[in-house]
């Protein structure tokens, strides 16, 4: 297992000033920018477009994880490519061929995940492991920050990271949803490597974004 990385989730900055909310999480330690994209239809929230990620882009270098929560998916990875994602991930129901999505994800020479929602079982990567570069297990149902992290998704954390070691291949196992001081050691200790967390980050003013940080890594 590599390094726990921290990928703050833009959904809870401050849209009004999101260009100084981007620069402020970089400053403060973060490892990826992680953007949540919703559609109101696969997810029951609307958020950004790829206009929005091109706008941040060149706040900062640290690279961007692009979580698309849209369906249908494939008419879209292009434009979020164009706008700088660095990562782009997708969930199995979103389309669907995931096996074709992820390799028009890989042809545009940039890291391919797939997301499993609360209810979707690990099996569904099996096939598609051998493509990936990042398995991102959902530990609340997708469409809003500030939810209660679900423990049921331990297991399957645990599960996933069998099979990612299995494979022998860099493959990052990615926990969104709920993340907090409390819940990062068990979601770090069941096997994830790389931690979103919103709501955790963006609270109490950019002065306190590097305490919030640094409290959901790994201690000692
Ligand atoms: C939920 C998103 C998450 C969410 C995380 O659909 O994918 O990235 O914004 O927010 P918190 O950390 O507040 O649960
Ligand atoms: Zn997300």
């Amino acid at each position: 297992m590599s390094k726990v990385q921290v990928a703050p989730s833009i959904l809870s900055a401050d849209f009004a000033r999101l260009g100084e909310e981007v620069a402020a999480i970089a400053e403060a330690g973060a490892d990826y920018i992680h953007v949540d994209v919703m559609d109101g239809h696969f997810v029951p929230n609307l958020t950004i477009g790829p206009a929005v990620v091109k706008a941040i882009r060149s706040v900062t270098d640290l690279p961007f994880d692009v979580h698309l929560m849209i369906s249908p998916i494939d008419a879209y990875i292009d434009a979020f490519v164009d706008a700088g994602a660095d990562i782009l991930t997708v969930h199995p129901e979103a389309g669907a061929h995931l096996h074709r999505t992820v390799q028009h994800i890989k042809s545009a020479e940039i890291k391919a995940g797939v997301a499993l929602n609360p209810a979707t079982p690990a099996s569904a990567i099996e096939f598609i492991l051998d493509q990936v570069d990042l398995i991102l297990v959902m530990s609340v149902n997708p469409g809003f920050g500030g939810q209660k992290f679900i423990s049921s998704q331990l297991r399957k954390i645990e599960t996933v990271r069998q099979m990612i070691d299995q494979t022998g291949r860099d493959i990052r196992l990615e926990v969104d949803g709920g993340v907090t001081p409390e819940t990062a050691p068990q979601a770090i200790s069941a096997g994830a490597d790389m931690l979103v967390a919103g709501s955790a980050v963006f609270k109490n003013g950019p002065q306190a974004y590097a305490a919030n940080i640094a409290a959901l890594r790994p201690k000692g």
